[in-house]
């Protein structure tokens, strides 16, 4: 290799290391023209990865731009070089094991964000400044007040940490939740339980069987009889597969009902908790965080506006043929957050210490970024 400073052709290597994580090997060379040293960095080339940016181009996905960002918003901070480098190289994995051909730079910003939220907290303003473009001194006022709110959480985290982890995933229906908490799931390695499913599969008992919320007597028996189990990411009713007969509107209105039940919502909280307790989990519904997980390591609250929300189920319903209209669609959507906002047990609402995530502009996967780059789990050696 020749050397940078004299352009001389002989340079020997005279020491070779791995990074701490073992994906670069770094090597100190001397020139033997001008007897100057330097070092190179030697990475595995493998497929390459794009990032769609906010206006749709595509570019090559290149560690040099996410290192020039960290080392700016690092100027002048007590972060050295081999830590900026670490950082990078475990952005560069995170991108490569998404699994995707391609990436939105959203997701390559939150990791960044993420990474230096824990790297050095003025790196961290300062990069979200830039990134979120933030307009005025109120938005850095408010993400300091964030900060500190963390590392108060984290500082109550690290007593006596539960051995398996609940990531909670609350909010509104049809902003996205089943979706995005399967995603997450599926990259983290955890089990997804679908709560809403649980509430569907008793409406659709109740239904069946004829059984009406008010007769509190055959809804107490019908729950002494019923068995609601997840396998596969299929939901069994009493032994039987009805993942696809729950997805009609009567169930979803017979669920909503039956949430409104507070021996159901009882009956189903402790199921809920019962598997929470013996394997790492991402749960949504409406009530994880506030009453099923209240001591969730990570809390979420997934939003959108409703009329997004009635775009989204409106596209779904034109998508699988079936006949609808979008102020319909829209109305349901209001309804059922009245619904969830104001029953007696176990309203919908917002942990305090959830985080909350607006997915009214997000993609998929730049929500799936969000959450992700929140979750810090030390993966067992
Ligand atoms: O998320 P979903 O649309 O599948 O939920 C079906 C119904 O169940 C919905 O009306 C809200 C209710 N539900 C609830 O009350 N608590 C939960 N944890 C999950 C769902």
């Amino acid at each position: 290799m020749k050397c940078p400073y004299c352009g001389g052709l002989e340079t020997r290597v005279l020491d070779s290391r791995q990074t701490e994580d073992g994906y670069v090997v770094r090597r100190r060379r001397a020139c033997d023209s001008c007897g100057r040293r330097f070092t190179t960095y030697e990475t595995a080339e493998v497929s390459m990865m794009m990032v769609v940016k906010k206006d749709g181009r595509r570019e090559a996905f290149d560690r040099t731009k996410v290192k020039n960002g960290i080392v700016r918003a690092c100027e002048k901070r007590p972060v050295s070089m081999d830590q900026i480098d670490q950082v990078v190289n475990s952005i560069e994995q995170s991108v490569y094991s998404s699994g995707e051909k391609e990436v939105t730079s959203g997701f390559v910003g939150e990791l960044v964000m993420n990474a230096l939220r824990d790297l050095d907290q003025v790196a961290y303003i300062r990069f979200a400044s830039v990134y979120h473009e933030f307009a005025d001194v109120e938005k850095f006022a408010e993400e300091i007040d964030k900060l500190r709110q963390n590392s108060k959480e984290e500082h109550l985290d690290s007593g006596d940490a539960p051995r398996t982890v609940r990531i909670a995933i609350d909010g509104p229906s049809g902003a996205g939740k089943s979706t995005i908490a399967k995603k997450v799931a599926s990259r983290l390695g955890f089990d997804y339980i679908d709560t809403g499913a649980m509430y569907r599969a008793v409406g659709y008992k109740m239904r069946k069987e004829g059984i009406s919320p008010d007769d509190s007597k055959a809804v107490h028996a019908l729950l002494e009889h019923t068995e609601i189990d997840f396998r596969n990411g299929r939901v069994f009713l009493d032994g039987e597969d009805i993942s696809d007969r729950i997805r009609t509107p009567e169930i979803s209105k017979a669920a909503s009902e039956c949430a409104e039940i507070p021996e159901v919502r009882t009956k189903l909280v402790e199921i809920q908790q019962e598997i929470g307790r013996s394997k790492n989990a991402v749960m949504d519904g409406r009530d994880i965080a506030t009453r099923v997980f209240p001591d969730a390591q990570y809390k979420f609250f997934l939003t959108a506006s409703p009329e997004e929300r009635a775009s989204r189920r409106y596209r779904e319903q034109k998508e699988k043929g079936l006949d609808c209209n979008y102020e319909e669609v829209l109305r349901d959507v209001r309804e059922r957050d009245y619904r969830d906002m104001h029953r007696k047990t176990d309203p919908l609402r917002k942990a305090k210490d959830a985080v909350e995530i607006d997915s009214t502009n997000l993609s998929e996967e730049e929500t799936v970024g969000a959450i992700l780059s929140r979750i810090h789990i030390q993966k067992e050696k």
